[in-house]
């Protein structure tokens, strides 16, 4: 199960994403608090949907060894509401009362990706498994002027998955291993920067083909009852098998659009 923390304290709010997320001080069940990055269940895309996503993509981003902050299921405070002076986040917080997701604030040394046409060459593999897992997820929210990602001099972390996997809202693309399955990919903010390179994506391949048969029920026993009972949690469980079925076909596409 994903841990549950209680928000208590508003810190800092984030602007530069359209949901608002805030910083906020946490507490778990033994008195220990952390810093972590709230994402409100009613700004986000979808509301819990979008929320289940985010959960969803952050355990499969762990499993596939990529860089991302700890997931964890956030419970707002009723007291949190009283406390606050800005108004739009008073509304955020009594609009999401319940569960919400949030993510462990990353160390200071992860900053914004740069948005020229080159990455720095330590970066480029860790790019590149980036933009494998964004083709496996379907997540389109990942360009140049949102790159939803935080760098170190040697890590991407990734950030910011409530429109990934589009089977949850009931969109039907075809899957990365079929034909025009990788077109939505186009403006992703590593795919240019990729082009023609020859990235080693066996970190990822390697990852993926180790997970054992029937791994990805463990995601949905990890979310809360009301999250794991929607019928969204069991479409990305089933989509996440068929990724795992296909892998062999899908690492061949994603050759041919690099080359
Ligand atoms: N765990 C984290 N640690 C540090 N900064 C974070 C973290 N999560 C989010 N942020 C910052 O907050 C911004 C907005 O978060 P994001 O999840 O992208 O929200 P939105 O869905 O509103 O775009 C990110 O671009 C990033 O700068
Ligand atoms: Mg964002």
């Amino acid at each position: 199960m994903l841990t549950i923390l209680t928000a208590k304290e508003h810190i800092e709010k984030f602007t530069s994403g359209h949901s608002l997320p805030c910083l906020m001080s946490c507490v778990d069940a033994k008195g220990k608090y952390l810093q972590v990055v709230v994402k409100f269940r009613s700004t986000v895309h979808g509301n819990k949907t979008g929320l289940i996503c985010e959960a969803m993509a952050s355990m499969f981003a762990k499993d596939l060894k990529l860089t991302t902050p700890q997931p964890f299921i956030v419970s707002l405070d009723p007291d949190l509401e009283k406390a606050e002076l800005d108004k739009t986040i008073q509304k955020n917080i009594r609009d999401s009362s319940g569960l919400n997701f949030g993510t462990l604030r990353l160390p200071t040394q992860y900053s914004v990706v740069p948005t020229g046409p080159r990455l720095p060459l330590s970066l480029y593999d860790a790019a590149a498994q980036v933009l494998a897992f964004d083709l496996l997820i379907g997540n389109a929210d990942r360009h140049k002027d949102k790159p939803n990602c935080l760098m170190s001099d040697t890590q991407i972390a990734v950030l910011d998955h409530e429109i990934a996997f589009p089977e949850a809202r009931g969109e039907h693309r075809p899957k990365p291993w079929e034909i025009g399955g990788l077109a939505f990919i186009q403006s992703h903010v590593f795919l240019s920067k990729l082009k023609g390179e020859i990235p080693d994506l066996n970190p990822i391949r390697n990852a993926l083909n180790q997970l054992p048969k029937g791994h990805f029920e463990q995601y949905l026993a990890a979310l809360p009852e009301d999250w794991s009972s929607a019928p969204v949690a069991e479409s990305i469980v089933s989509h996440l098998e068929q990724v795992k079925n296909n892998s062999k076909k899908y690492f061949e596409t994603l050759r041919h659009l690099l080359r």
